[in-house]
């Protein structure tokens, strides 16, 4: 089964083509935001793959008229080498000098992580109006979580509210992530997937199998998945949708 017609792989060579081709996508989207209501309220990423991308927005962003969230977080505090925001701080929000009131970091190292995440949506909706975000950035793991959705945990099935903290047996620890709610209904979503190891759960994201992320694919707006060959060297070519490979 072809993926929905509105998800669109971006196929790149080379790790720098593909990680400026998500660049740009991030700098229009943020462009027209800022154009259309004043704001750009954008989800960032944790792993390690958004490593390569976030020194490509520290120019071309007014992170002034940004507001910056995280899809997820593990529950350390925000010096921990595992933190999505200390990830994030090293090599966007320090080095583009987001102001802090801009950032909305996640509580994670709150011995209450229930209350960390109630915290966390009334910080997403205060103010604002849905859609929450603008812009939702996702990696996508092996067994194709994304966020902190993995696979048979509790967070797949909340749809009442936009943020939690669930137990993830797998990783043996507890994690914060947006929810289904808060990551479909974002105006865009775009996935940064590299390396052979995805190729699996790409193909069973993309052919519209059961896997968390495949959810995301069928949100009914927007998908794009910038990745590199390696990462779609499984997925059918029948399969793929609108394809952009250079
Ligand atoms: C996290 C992320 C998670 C990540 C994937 C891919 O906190 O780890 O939110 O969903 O995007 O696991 O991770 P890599 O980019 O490290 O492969």
């Amino acid at each position: 089964m072809a993926p929905p017609e509105h998800v669109r792989l971006v196929v790149k060579e080379s790790l720098a083509d593909l990680v400026e081709a998500a660049a740009a996508h991030v700098r229009a989207a943020a462009a027209a935001a800022i154009g259309a209501r004043g704001r750009f309220r954008i989800a960032l990423a944790g792993g390690s793959t958004p490593r390569a991308l976030y020194p490509r927005l520290v120019d071309g962003v007014d992170w002034t008229r940004t507001t910056v969230f995280f899809g997820d977080e593990r529950a350390v505090g925000p010096e921990d080498p595992q933190s999505n925001y200390r990830m994030a701080r090293e090599t966007l929000l320090g080095p583009a000098g987001v102001p802090s009131g801009n950032v909305v970091r996640w509580r994670a190292e709150d011995p209450d992580l229930d209350a960390a995440a109630r915290d966390y949506e009334r910080a997403l909706t205060v103010g604002a109006s849905a859609p929450w975000l603008d812009l939702v950035l996702l990696g996508l793991g092996p067994d194709g979580h994304t966020a902190s959705l993995f696979p048979g945990t509790s967070a797949l099935a909340e749809e009442g509210v936009l943020a939690v903290a669930v137990d993830v047996p797998q990783l043996g620890t507890r994690r914060l992530t947006l929810t289904y709610p808060a990551l479909c209904g974002a105006r865009d979503v775009c996935f940064l997937v590299t390396g052979r190891d995805k190729a699996p759960a790409m193909a069973a994201v993309v052919d519209g199998g059961r896997l968390p992320a495949a959810r995301v694919l069928r949100r009914g707006g927007p998908v794009t998945i910038f990745c590199d060959r390696d990462a779609a060297s499984s997925v059918q070519p029948a399969k793929q949708g609108p394809r952009e490979t250079t």
